[in-house]
This record gives C-alpha cells, structure tokens and sequence, in this order.
C-alpha cells in the first residue's frame, strides 16, 4: 500500500506544521513544563486520528482546508490521554523513547537537583500538568476551526460533543480499565471488556470520522444518518484497534512497538486474550497460567510459556478472528459511500491498521 503510506505522511506533514506553528505552548512555565506539553505532539505517531478526520471529510465531498484544525486538534487530544495513560500504568516507554513522566524525572535529577528518590513523583507531577494543559490547547485549536471555514456554530456543536460525550466516555473507560484489575479475572465475560475498549479508545476514533463528516455537511445533527454510519464505521475499526494493540503487548516485537512487552499482564489487566484463554483452560492449567499473571518481571522463557497458553487455548485465534471480521464490517459500512479515492485510503488504512506490527 504504497499510496497509503505516502497519504499518511502528507496528513502528518500538515499536522506536524499546524501544531508547530501554533502559540498556544509558548507561554507556559517552567520552561520544562512547556517541553513536556509539546513531546508527544511534536514526535507524533501513527496520526490516525487526523487521517480519520480528513478522509472522512474529503469522502463526503467537505473541503480538507476546513478540517485540518479539527483534525490536529485531535492529535492533541489523543497525546493528552497518552501522557495520562503513561502514568496510570507506569509505563517508561513511548514511541520507542521516554514516557513524559519518566522524561521530566530524569531532567529533574540531570538539571534542577532534585534528588533521585522523589524524582519520579516530580515526574509524574508535571505529566499531570501537562496532560491537563494539553487538553485545554486540544479544544482551544477545535474551536480555532470557526476561524477557517467550519461555521461557529459548528465548531461549538464539536467541542460540546467532545466534552459531554467523548471526554466522559473515554476517561470512565479508563477508570473501568484501572479498576479491573482488582477484581476476580474468572468474572469476566470478552464483551464487557470489549465495552470498556470501545470506551477508552474507539470513542475518540469515532468521533474523528463524525467530526470530519459533519465539517463536510455543515451539519451539528450527530444523528443525521450519514454522520451515524462514520460513527459506526470507526467504532468497529477502534474495538479491533485495541484487540490488537492488546495482541502487540503480547505477540509483538518491542523494537516495532516502542512500548513495554507484557505491560498488561504485569499489571493483572483482564485483557479478551487472557480471560478467554482463562475461560477455555481446566482447572489445573488455569492454576498454573494465573500464577504467570502479575509478575514484576518475565524471562523470555516465561513470555513463550504465557504465549502458548495463548495460542494453544484458542484465545489467540478468537481474537485475530475478532479482528477480522471487525475489519470486514468496517469496510462493508464504508461500502454505503460512494467510491472515490479517500474511500480507497480509509479501506486501505483499516487493513494495515488491523494487520499492524507497530
Ligand atoms: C495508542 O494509540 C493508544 C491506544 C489507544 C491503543 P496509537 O497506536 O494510535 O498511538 P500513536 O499515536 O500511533 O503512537
Ligand atoms: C490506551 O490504552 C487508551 C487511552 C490512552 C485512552 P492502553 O493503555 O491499552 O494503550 P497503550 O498500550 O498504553 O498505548
Ligand atoms: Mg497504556
Ligand atoms: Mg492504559
């Protein structure tokens, strides 16, 4: 998909200088502060969510010029959650470099003197800030939109969406995802967690695809029929999206990934791989895969012995079958639309987004 990826880059270009160009960070102290509110966006990852937002736009006939703020204000959004996420499951690694938390810890040993021992809380301090401050600079360029070619009245209908909608549903999908892990994982059933991805990831996925759909009709109407169908379009791709970044915390190479390997299962989190596989194993090798389960560390022997319990359960396959036929009713939604080349892009993106190794 050579043509994908070349889109891809050019959405990321586009961003890339909108978020640059912007002053919003500039004023912030300490001056650490205002790095730590510019990392995420500015080294950027995959930029989805743009291209979800600009393509869906485009496939309804709207003008891209109109969508770009929306869709860098998402980017943003999306860093905020990150920076946030990081924290909330002590993860180091980000993009393959230092999580923000974890990056101010190490300035504030190098440079400001404070002592190691209170260095990650000094970290972890200022990542909250800096969360907070990103979401603010998030709305702030959506509703920057009224001032290229999304009406005002539009551009308020979006960030109240985003605020009442959007922003509730993703951070309780976090909080269900905090607190999972305390309670019993044979209590699960796959489709409450699979409510709780679509909470905490594909929300912000679909609400992309409709705001790129309601910039291109000028329409504040979230039920208008079109507008319905994006929505649905990404929440399948946002579900599948998760399945397999959870697959990638498990099958996946770290070097491609740039996060920590089995993240999930040292912090007990009831992802659908574990509690299928839990659900399909007897009672003496369930036993024996939850005692691998919230361990601090994993040798390589340890990860291939979860592994194929995985695999050998038929929990794996579950959830690559899941994925695929996500993926099919992803594009049969976007199948209703007419053909044209931001159509061809969006199918193209769902399929490598679901086969992805990174
Ligand atoms: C990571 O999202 C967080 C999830 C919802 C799984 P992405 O995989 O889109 O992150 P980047 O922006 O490309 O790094
Ligand atoms: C991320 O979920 C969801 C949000 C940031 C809202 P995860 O915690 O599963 O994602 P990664 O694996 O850290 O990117
Ligand atoms: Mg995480
Ligand atoms: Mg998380």
């Amino acid at each position: 998909m050579p043509e994908l990826h070349e889109e891809l880059k050019k959405i990321s270009g586009l961003i890339d200088e909108l978020i640059r160009k912007d002053d919003f960070p500039e004023s912030i102290c300490p001056r650490f502060l205002g790095k730590a509110v510019t990392d995420y966006p500015y080294t950027g990852g995959k930029r989805i969510r743009p291209a979800i937002l600009m393509w869906c736009c485009s496939m309804l006939g709207g003008n891209p010029e109109a969508a770009k703020y929306a869709a860098a204000a998402m980017e943003i959004y999306h860093n905020w959650t990150l920076v946030h996420d990081d924290i909330i499951d002590n993860d180091n690694l980000r993009r393959g470099q230092p999580s923000t938390h974890k990056s101010v810890a190490d300035f504030s040993v190098q440079h400001l003197s404070v002592p190691k021992r209170i260095s990650k809380k000094f970290g972890i301090d200022y990542a909250i800030l800096a969360g907070d401050i990103q979401q603010g600079w998030a709305v702030n360029m959506l509703l920057k939109s009224a001032e290229h070619g999304v009406s005002g009245e539009l551009a308020i209908a979006l960030s109240r969406r985003l605020q009442e909608y959007v922003n509730r549903m993703l951070i309780s999908g976090q909080g269900l995802d905090m607190s999972y892990p305390f309670r019993d994982m044979d209590s699960f059933v796959a489709e409450e967690i699979e409510n709780m991805l679509y909470m905490k990831t594909a929300v912000l996925l679909s609400f992309c695809a409709e705001a790129g759909g309601a910039i291109a009709l000028n329409c504040t109407d979230f039920n208008d029929n079109r507008i319905a169908v994006l929505n649905r379009f990404a929440t399948f791709v946002g579900v599948a999206f998760q399945l397999r970044d959870d697959w990638l915390g498990i099958f996946g190479d770290a070097s491609k990934t740039g996060k920590t390997l089995f993240s999930d299962l040292i912090s007990s989190k009831p992802t659908v791989l574990l509690v299928k596989t839990i659900d399909s194993l007897s009672p003496d090798e369930r036993k024996e895969f939850r005692s691998y389960i919230g361990l601090r560390k994993y040798t390589p022997e340890l990860k291939e012995k979860v592994r194929s319990f995985i695999r050998n359960s038929g929990a794996e396959k579950f959830v690559l079958d899941k994925i695929a036929k996500l993926t099919k009713d992803a594009k049969d939604l976007l199948g209703t639309f007419q053909n044209c080349r931001e159509r061809e892009l969006l199918i193209d993106l769902v399929d490598w987004l679901l086969a992805r190794d990174r």
